[in-house]
């Protein structure tokens, strides 16, 4: 549940202009980190346009968030180079460790899972990253301890 008042000064300050409804949802997303159904809601009330036309345009455009993303994004790369060395091995050890599918987030929000693009390491394919560390040469068995190890390192210090 969030303090939704920041959405009514947001909405406040756009008041006297014309000002599109991806900037409103931009600033809206910019200070709460996504764009929930409790926090559209209380968008499409406020400027007084129906819920479906908010949706369409929160859920059109893939800047905007619409669920919570876990505290680790782990992104996993499945292009050719990281597949041919085996990516597709890794990326099934971290599902069944995980519990996960891509796109979805582990239900105690630790560990979200989604692919990335090339990360331009091919050379020490097979690769993912987690938050803003990269990491190669993965082997199944290396990529779960990898996360294991980010589990652990969120207890102990959490
Ligand atoms: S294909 Fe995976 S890092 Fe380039």
């Amino acid at each position: 549940m969030h303090d939704l008042n920041k959405i009514d000064e947001i909405i406040q300050a756009y008041a006297d202009t014309r000002t599109p409804l991806i900037y409103v949802l931009k600033d809206v997303q910019k200070e709460y980190g996504l764009l929930s159904d409790e926090i559209l809601t209380r968008v499409a009330q406020k400027i007084n346009i129906p819920l479906s036309e908010i949706y369409g345009v929160a859920t059109f455009y893939s800047l905007f968030t619409t669920t919570a993303k876990g505290k680790h994004i782990v992104r996993c790369c499945n292009n050719a180079p990281c597949h041919v060395k085996g990516s597709k091995a890794v990326l099934d050890h971290i599902k069944s460790y995980l519990g996960l599918e891509m796109g979805e987030t582990t239900p105690d929000g630790t560990f979200t899972l989604e692919f990335t693009s090339c990360l331009g390491l091919c050379a020490v394919a097979p690769v993912m990253m987690v938050d803003n560390e990269v990491y190669g040469n993965l082997t199944p068995e290396k990529a779960v301890a990898i996360l294991k190890d980010y589990k652990m390192k969120g207890t102990s210090h959490a």
